[in-house]
């Protein structure tokens, strides 16, 4: 069996990985509310992560995104998306991406991170439901399927209300600063 390993993401990646993304969650995903956190955002630095196998091509991609959820300031991650080539799955090539991301975040003293997915996959690496109410996000989502990791114990209790990229939150607080 072919053996994976993560690699940093090129500016030679970005077609192939929309392809995988459309192959995978299908070409109406940017109405997901997910995309509501990534549009005007950039993608943390050094996070965007990919698969490649030689002769094949790209069989994997995983990003993360910084947001501030409720006013006080509370900084987390949105990871995502994460997409396995459909003749590449169920070979652990989720799970490496999402481990080698995990690894990254707290290793840059990230705390907390979230994202919108199915839980009985992403528990597998320890995500859980956020409890309902707690966190708000800018479009429809099933509560079921938002879900928290704590990289530091202890600070998804600080993290209440709406979760946005930066940029928005700024242009709101200045908005308000300004009327
Ligand atoms: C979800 C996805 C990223 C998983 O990647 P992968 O490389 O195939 O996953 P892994 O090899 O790490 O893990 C495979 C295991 O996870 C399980 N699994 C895969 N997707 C799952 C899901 N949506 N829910 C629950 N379990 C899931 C598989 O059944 C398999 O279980 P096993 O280890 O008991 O056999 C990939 O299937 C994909 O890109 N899917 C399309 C997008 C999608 O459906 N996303 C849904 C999650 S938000």
């Amino acid at each position: 069996m072919h053996s994976y390993f993560p690699e940093h993401k090129t500016a030679d990646d970005t077609s192939a990985i929309e392809h995988l993304l459309d192959l995978t969650f299908g070409l109406s995903r940017s109405t997901k509310t997910s995309y509501r956190l990534r549009e005007g955002n950039t993608a943390a630095q050094g996070m965007s992560l990919v698969v490649r196998e030689p002769g094949f091509g790209l069989v994997g991609a995983i990003s993360f995104w910084p947001l501030i959820i409720g006013r006080a300031d509370a900084p987390a991650l949105l990871l995502g998306p994460l997409a396995v080539h459909p003749e590449r799955q169920n070979l652990g090539i989720g799970r490496l991406l999402m481990n080698e991301g995990i690894a990254k975040a707290k290793a840059r003293g990230h705390a907390l991170m979230i994202l919108i997915g199915d839980e009985p996959y992403y528990a597998r690496v320890g995500f859980a439901r956020v409890p309902e109410g707690q966190i708000q996000v800018p479009g429809p989502v099933d509560l079921k399927r938002l879900l928290y990791l704590e990289m530091q114990p202890g600070v998804l209790k600080k993290a209440k209300g709406l979760a946005l990229a930066p940029w928005r939150w700024r242009q709101i607080i200045d908005l308000r600063a300004t009327t």
